[in-house]
């Protein structure tokens, strides 16, 4: 069942991603969907964060993947396809699949490699609702 939460500020989503963070075990792959400022990168910063990544969490719009050492072990990977042109065929001559069982792996507009994804996985679904509003519904396909 699909979880929806109304964030009415940028903490709110920020705690939804500290909730998420708690239930998190490496390799899982989160699919984030949502238009431009929807607030896809603001909650992978708080994932990561809540992960105690303590370093700057900068957007990969630029590099396409940013990736972090785990204090515990371990890497989160913060994707963004955003600039792909065609996305499929680029991140999988990317080899972005092979990270899919290597750490904890965020991928920004994940609708445009959706062939790409595992089935396995987390989807997080952002949407405007007001300024300072947004929408935020998780499905976890992960098995129970
Ligand atoms: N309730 C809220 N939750 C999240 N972000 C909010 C909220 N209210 C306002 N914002 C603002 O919306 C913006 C979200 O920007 P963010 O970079 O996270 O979006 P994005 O989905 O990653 O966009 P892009 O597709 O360009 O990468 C931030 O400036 C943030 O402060
Ligand atoms: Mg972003």
């Amino acid at each position: 069942m699909p979880q929806t939460f109304l964030c009415d500020t940028p903490e709110a989503t920020r705690s939804r991603a500290r909730e998420l963070a708690r239930t998190l075990a490496s390799p899982v792959v989160i699919a984030l969907y949502g238009d431009l400022g929807a607030g896809k990168t603001l909650f992978t910063q708080a994932l990561a964060r809540a992960l105690d990544i303590t370093g700057p969490v900068t957007s990969p719009t630029f590099t396409l993947i940013n990736e972090y050492d785990l204090p515990g072990g371990g890497k989160f990977f913060h994707v963004d396809v955003y600039r792909l042109h065609d996305a499929v065929p680029e991140a999988m001559a990317l080899g972005l699949e092979d990270l899919f069982d290597e750490g904890i792996v965020v991928i920004e507009w994940a609708d445009r490699i959706r062939p790409l994804l595992p089935d396995e996985r987390i989807d997080v679904y952002f949407e405007h609702a007001g300024e300072d509003r947004r929408q935020i519904t998780i499905q976890d396909h992960r098995p129970a």
